[in-house]
């Protein structure tokens, strides 16, 4: 489902090579459902050309205070009313200056001091000495404390082949930060502790014993959590899936370190879900070497050991984190998620069909506490994970 259906943006290109890539960002915002103006300086369009933005855009260019094709010669004024955002990429050096001091000496400077309260995001883009300049870092906090959003930047490699702070985000990037900023903030200020994946024992150096998990719904709650405004830890074992953008991300394999991993950060949290397959049972005596076929065909003998309960483990901490527990059953969903609720003494467990949930893109999730079952439509992951985090900030009692 598109992420930005019905919003109109102000898409503003300043002066850097980095303008290359907000044509890739336009398409990317259509993609998405919006709708894209596009304003540029005379500094943008030495780099990319406005044709190139009207023929992707489809809609007209905007680049001179004076343009007569506003009636009322008003561009700066009718651009930004009824906008949803107006987003500055590339922003320039010169354009975060201008910015700070509120200098209107062009289209785009003008309608961002005339923008009203229509949010301004914006994602510098400039050499790393350029972007360390005392007197940028200056314009950046006052931007910061004027409420505007920056995305970015980066580290890394530059145009001019240095390498260093100052480097444009990615299209992809800047899209996921503008549709986090229009996420409520439901969980702003809060410590939200988060486990996913799967749990990874070792038998041998190469061989595992593992629960099938891609981690694929407990890194949405983590993104939508971020979304949301918490910060959030997410403990995770082995998955092939990337950190979700300002989550802080702890790789673990075994139950061990995971439970390690988790009450070392529990009493500091104010939400825990835990959403990890973790393995039940742990190996006792694995091998320090592979295990060899035996000549006899007799397979190895494998001791287990019981893995602690991580959640039953928080939830018994005196001043602990509310707990969200998760249920991936595969048959009787209702009775197993409320008898399991009670087992680990937790408030609220999330269940799911293991068979519905497994290695799938959507998910319906059932939400179960003391007063009985709600179940969310079937729908994405991020967007189950989005209307569990608005449950959740509804419910959680203030501590
Ligand atoms: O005990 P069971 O695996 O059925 O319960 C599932 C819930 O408990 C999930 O939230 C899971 O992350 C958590 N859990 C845990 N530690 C374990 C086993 C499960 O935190 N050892």
């Amino acid at each position: 489902m598109p992420e930005l259906s019905g919003k109109r943006i102000i898409l503003g290109l300043t002066g850097g090579i980095a303008c290359y890539k907000s044509a890739e960002l336009l398409r990317r915002l259509q993609d998405e459902g919006a709708t894209v103006d596009v304003v540029m300086t005379a500094a943008a369009s030495r780099f990319i050309t406005a044709e190139t933005m009207q023929a992707l855009s489809g809609r007209p260019v905007w680049l001179d205070a004076w343009d007569a094709r506003a009636d009322n010669r008003m561009a700066h004024i009718n651009l930004t009313r009824g906008a949803d955002a107006v987003l500055i990429v590339p922003a320039s050096t010169d354009f975060l200056a201008k910015l700070a001091h509120g200098l209107a000496d062009d289209l785009l400077s003008t309608l961002c001091v005339a923008r009203g309260a229509v949010p301004l995001l914006a994602a510098p883009a400039m050499n790393h000495e350029m972007w360390t300049h005392p007197a940028t870092q200056r314009n950046a906090a006052q931007l910061l404390a004027d409420g505007v959003t920056l995305i970015g930047p980066a580290e890394g490699s530059q145009a001019c082949g240095e390498t260093g702070s100052g480097r444009m985000m990615e299209p992809d990037q800047i899209l996921r930060a503008l549709v986090a900023f229009f996420q409520p903030k439901v969980l702003a200020g809060r410590q939200v502790l988060i486990t996913a994946g799967p749990t990874s024992e070792p038998i041998d150096p190469v061989r595992v014993l593992t629960n099938r998990s891609s981690g694929r719904m407990g890194y949405a709650l983590a993104r939508a959590a971020a979304e949301a405004g918490a910060r959030v830890t997410l403990v995770s074992g082995p998955t092939a899936l990337p950190c979700p953008d300002g989550v802080s991300r702890i790789d673990v394999r075994r139950a061990t370190e995971m439970r390690a991993a988790v009450m070392a950060r529990a009493a500091q949290a104010h939400l825990f879900i835990a959403v990890a397959a973790v393995a039940d049972w742990g190996i006792a005596n694995p091998s320090a070497i592979k295990l060899k076929k035996q000549a006899d065909g007799q397979p190895p003998v494998l001791d287990f050991v019981q893995n602690p309960d991580i959640l039953a483990e928080v939830a018994a901490l005196p001043d602990g984190p509310w707990c969200v527990g998760f249920a991936a059953e595969t048959d009787h969903l209702h009775e197993h998620a409320q008898a399991k609720r009670a087992r680990k003494g937790i408030p609220v467990i999330v269940g799911n069909l293991a068979q519905q949930a497994m290695d799938a893109e959507d998910t319906e999730l059932v939400i179960f506490d003391r007063h009985g079952a709600q179940t969310l439509p079937r729908q994405s992951k991020l967007q189950a994970a989005r209307a569990l985090i608005g449950w959740i900030a509804a419910h959680q009692p203030s501590r």
